[in-house]
């Protein structure tokens, strides 16, 4: 029997949570939410350090959409930049203050106090510390933990969507327009895939970073939801706009830990290894506050032209060292177990892939090309950040997107829904031997390296024709891997953990990396 819902949410993070909790308050639907990590609130949003943005002191909806179409690079799309900063405020104020209680930084007055990040004009930005999305994240699945018509369910894994005409066994399904119906899931303790049936499809999966060798991305983030809506027939676009971070931990084992645009917010400014400051000559109107791409391609340039392994970011010039480790203390202590005290010290940094600009296309209230789905989070392009996002607005964009595609749903009417009988149980292709755990974390290392050597931060179309030479070679031989293999759970065994310790010299197993 396949388990049925109304609205079934893809993904937990503030895109999914904000519209499960908009559909849960209002209507009697039954909305399931899925995820595959263990514990709901652990999202590509619970690492999001600096701040979301809100509306500032000496602030206005158009300066907001100024700034947001600047840092796009003129490919941002008006309507949807002027429905953030219209909306995302007021939603900031409602839900996550009003009813959430998040514990936004407040002076000693209780007032609010707002940061500044790269390429905004005005301090706008609320925070928690250094771990703005791990509060928000917490305060949303605490929330919806308490709503009878919100059912959690933790460790499963979306693996296709259902649609009528890619899975009914009606033939007649084949002349109506394509229309999602739910997904098959891997339910990774049983070891089997479910049906999940539902009138409303929200992906709310997250981005792509970790197709890339370096990112600040958790191993969720390896573009399931965008590879499932493409395979069902949605629109994707501007899936080259990914933006890469100019500053990540440059510490052997460190993963690419996030040093936080605030850091930047609050003074701290960029050297070479040999003292030169170098962004005012790059930007003279931003400095070190300029978009994120202008400093990721600064540094890049740096480091090429001169051999460094990597620049440092001086945050003790300017900071007294007692509110450096209030104000980032996530990130103060991270760095201090990799052997850096950062009031006192520069920290070495390097850029690396963090966010992805393109996505599902959708419009206004996160509807895609396909009847019944919905894309809202990083997975979707819903316009706003053009070819380059404005610090601080994915996780507003999040809330806004989510929040609307939840009261669009929740106004519908018209969700078309079909007989369980027409959806065939999840056909497995043999009953053989499952995945070879060897040639899957191989597999992955390979397109995180191509992506990262010849689909990074500076491309040329040289680069991009081996890189697409390589990934049709690999998409012949893991297609066929596949089709010929049991979908199932697996681990890194005892086997690859030899592989990667003998053979693997760029790098520690990335955890995660080979578990499906
Ligand atoms: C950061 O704290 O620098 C990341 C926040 C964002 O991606 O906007």
């Amino acid at each position: 029997m396949p388990l049925s819902t109304d609205v079934l949410v893809i993904g937990c993070g503030i895109a999914g949570a904000t519209a499960a909790l908009r559909l849960a308050q209002d209507t009697q639907r039954q909305v399931m939410l899925i995820t595959r990590a263990y514990d709901p609130e652990d999202s590509n949003t619970r690492y999001a350090q600096g701040g979301i943005v809100a509306r500032g002191h000496d602030d206005s909806p158009d300066l907001l959409v100024e700034d947001i179409l600047r840092a796009g690079a003129g490919l941002s799309l008006p309507a949807a930049a002027r429905q953030i900063a219209e909306l995302g405020p007021a939603l900031v104020e409602d839900v996550l203050l009003r009813q959430l209680g998040v514990p936004f930084q407040r002076d000693a007055d209780g007032n609010l106090t707002y940061t500044r990040e790269g390429s905004h004009s005005v301090s706008r930005i609320l925070h928690v510390e250094d771990a703005t999305g791990h509060a928000i994240e917490k305060a949303l699945i605490q929330r919806l933990q308490q709503l009878p018509n919100v059912t959690f369910r933790t460790g499963l894994t979306a693996v296709d969507l259902i649609t009528s005409s890619h899975h009914s066994t009606n033939p007649l399904d084949i002349y109506t327009p394509i229309t999602c119906h739910g997904a098959y899931v891997l339910d990774r303790a049983a070891n089997k895939v479910d049906r999940v049936l539902a009138g409303a499809t929200v992906l709310a999966t997250g981005g792509v970073g970790r197709i890339f060798r370096h990112t600040t991305n958790p191993p969720s983030a390896r573009g399931d939801g965008l590879a499932m809506a493409f395979r069902a027939g949605a629109r994707v676009i501007n899936a080259e706009y990914i933006q890469f971070h100019p500053t990540t931990l440059a510490i052997p084992g460190a993963d690419n830990f996030l040093i936080s645009e605030a850091v930047r917010g609050e003074g701290a400014r960029l050297y070479t290894p040999d003292g030169r400051h170098f962004m005012d000559q790059v930007s003279p109107e931003w400095g070190d506050l300029a978009p994120r791409d202008i400093v990721a391609r600064a540094i890049h340039h740096e480091m090429l032209e001169h051999g460094y392994p990597h620049v440092l970011l001086n945050l003790a010039e300017g900071m007294e060292p007692e509110r450096i480790v209030d104000r980032f203390p996530t990130i103060y202590s991270t760095c201090k177990q990799a052997g850096i005290d950062i009031s006192r010290d520069p920290i070495p940094v390097v850029p690396a892939a963090h966010y992805f600009c393109g996505g599902v296309h959708v419009d206004l209230v996160g509807r895609s090309s396909v009847d019944g789905l919905y894309a809202i989070g990083e997975v979707s392009c819903t316009g706003v950040h053009g070819a380059n996002r404005l610090a601080s607005t994915s996780l507003l964009e999040g809330l806004v997107w989510g929040y609307r595609a939840g009261e669009d749903i929740a106004s519908r009417r018209d969700l078309a829904s079909i007989s369980e009988a027409y959806i065939p149980p999840w056909r497995d292709v043999s009953e053989g031997a499952g995945a070879d755990p060897v040639l899957a974390y191989r597999d992955s290392r390979t397109i995180q390296n191509i992506m990262w050597l010849y689909v990074g931060l500076a491309r040329n179309t040289h680069r991009l024709a081996r890189a697409l030479q390589d990934l049709n070679h690999l998409w012949e031989v893991i297609d066929g891997f596949y089709r010929s293999t049991r979908l199932a759970h697996y681990r890194e065994d005892a086997e690859v953990s030899h592989f990667v310790d003998r053979h693997d010299v760029d790098g520690p197993f990335p955890s995660g990396v080979s578990e499906l």
